[in-house]
């Protein structure tokens, strides 16, 4: 039997049964794109809640509306679930599991094993098995295809098909989406890119298929680490500029004037999210095994990670400059998410920089439209509710996250003193007495 042609078809006529295995940021709206391209998708995950909304028809993702959610489930083409076996009548799987780092900054590959072990009972001839999550190269042949493949037997390339696939998703993006953003394939054989290629080419645009699942694993760690890398350097840069009294905003915009051979990145109280401060330690871990320093990961993570730390010091020498201590006063945290627009508060660097403010004395309050409330092991403190109110009891106002819905103008006119991480007020904070620019 020609398990690749068969499948090849099934997903032609879209017949083909998806599953999606991890039902979060990325899962959801890929669970949707393949809804709307007409596949009949589930997903599965252990979180009972999200299995229940998705089925309720709401949406707990604010990149995808609940009104698409509704609808799909409405139609009978999407469902989530908590039990694997469903995976048994399954022909195509992605798995969309988290890769965090465990405490000591080593990848926690725990969740692409428990997704495996999960499927591997239910593994069959004629399926095809994409990993979605970002990990380093080797990860899909070394880590998941044995734990497929150890009960089952099956032969990969002719029964079993099994590729990785980066997902490039930027949550709160709405030029580039899940489907239209390229997307790259690699199999564990030609036919696993084959048939992978075949599945992802009917609900997405562009499919890029590439000659292994380790080179389509290195592609992503390459997005994720030249951001890292060039955001570090571009902190480094601000740095320098605060030794030389030079407003490193104004450098940055004029160097961007040119109109080739440059690439604007800016600087910040640090980075944030599920991918760019960790996907190059998964590289930087894995060239470690292989008696190899990944230099320039290092140095950049180094350097970011001291990011919330000058950002304190920013807010301490402004409040300096107007005769106040940092321990003692009022300061305004604006802005909680690591990155504007969004209410992910993975890896914020905000929380560092409540802490670092807090240890320091001062009284912080904080506040994120999109996130009521930070509760961090035994320490929470929650949004205030009367922001305007917030701004001008305030001693210094620190900007950490630019979301767009802030009045940056009143705030600036209510605000006694104002530190802006992000350049959030742009032209009106430049050179004003009552703005620090990080
Ligand atoms: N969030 C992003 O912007 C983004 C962008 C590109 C790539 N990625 C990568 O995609 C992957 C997923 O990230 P995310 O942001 O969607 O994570 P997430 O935490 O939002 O979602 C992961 C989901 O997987 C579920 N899960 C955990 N173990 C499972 C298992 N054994 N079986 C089935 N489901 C399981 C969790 O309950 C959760 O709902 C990560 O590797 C991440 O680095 C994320």
């Amino acid at each position: 039997m020609d398990y690749s042609k068969q499948l090849i078809e099934k997903f032609h006529n879209k017949t083909a049964r998806v599953a999606v295995m991890g039902m979060g940021y990325v899962g959801l709206p890929f669970a949707t794109v393949f809804a709307e391209a007409g596949f009949t998708v589930t997903g599965v995950d252990p979180v009972k809640d999200k299995m229940d909304r998705v089925n309720r028809g709401e949406s707990y993702i604010m990149d995808v509306p609940a009104e698409k959610v509704a609808g799909l489930v409405k139609k009978g083409k999407l469902k989530g679930t908590t039990d694997y076996s469903v995976l048994a009548n399954i022909d195509a799987v992605a798995i969309c599991v988290p890769t965090p780092l465990r405490q000591t900054g080593d990848p926690d590959l725990s969740f692409i094993v428990s997704a495996a072990e999960g499927l591997a009972p239910y593994v069959h001839a004629g399926m095809v098995v994409v990993l979605e999550s970002s990990t380093y190269p080797g990860t899909t042949r070394e880590l998941m295809l044995p734990i497929l493949t150890e009960k089952s037997h099956l032969k990969v390339g002719e029964e079993l098909f099994v590729a990785f696939s980066p997902e490039r998703v930027d949550p709160g993006r709405t030029d580039w989406t899940t489907k239209n953003t390229p997307k790259v394939i690699g199999g564990m054989t030609e036919k696993c890119t084959e048939v992978a290629a075949a599945w992802y080419g009917q609900a997405l645009d562009t499919v890029v298929p590439v000659s292994s699942t380790e080179v389509a694993e290195m592609a992503k760690l390459l997005e994720n680490t030249f951001r890292m890398i060039n955001i570090g350097f571009v902190n480094e840069l601000a740095l320098m500029c605060d030794r030389l009294g030079v407003d490193v905003w104004e450098v940055i915009d004029a160097a961007a004037t040119k109109p080739f051979g440059f690439m604007k990145f800016q600087p910040g109280p640090g980075l944030g999210g599920h991918c760019i401060p960790i996907d190059p330690l998964y590289l930087s871990w894995k060239l470690r095994s292989l008696n190899y320093t990944a230099r320039f990961i290092e140095l950049a993570s180094e350097i970011n990670t001291s990011m919330p730390r000058f950002a304190v010091t920013r807010v301490q020498d402004a409040l300096n400059d107007h005769e106040k201590a940092l321990k003692g006063s009022n300061v305004l945290v604006l802005g909680a998410a690591y990155k504007p627009d969004i209410d992910d508060l993975r890896e914020s660097p905000s929380i560092d920089v409540i802490r670092l403010l807090q240890q320091k004395g001062a009284k912080v309050s904080y506040h994120d439209p999109y996130i009521p409330h930070i509760k961090q092991d035994s320490w929470e403190i929650s949004s205030v509710t009367d922001l305007m109110a917030a701004v001008k009891a305030a001693d210094c106002v620190v900007i950490v996250t630019n979301h767009k819905v802030y009045d940056y103008v009143t705030i600036l006119k209510e605000a006694k003193l104002i530190v802006d991480t992000r350049n959030a007020l742009g032209k009106l904070g430049f050179k004003n007495p009552k703005v620090v620019r990080l």
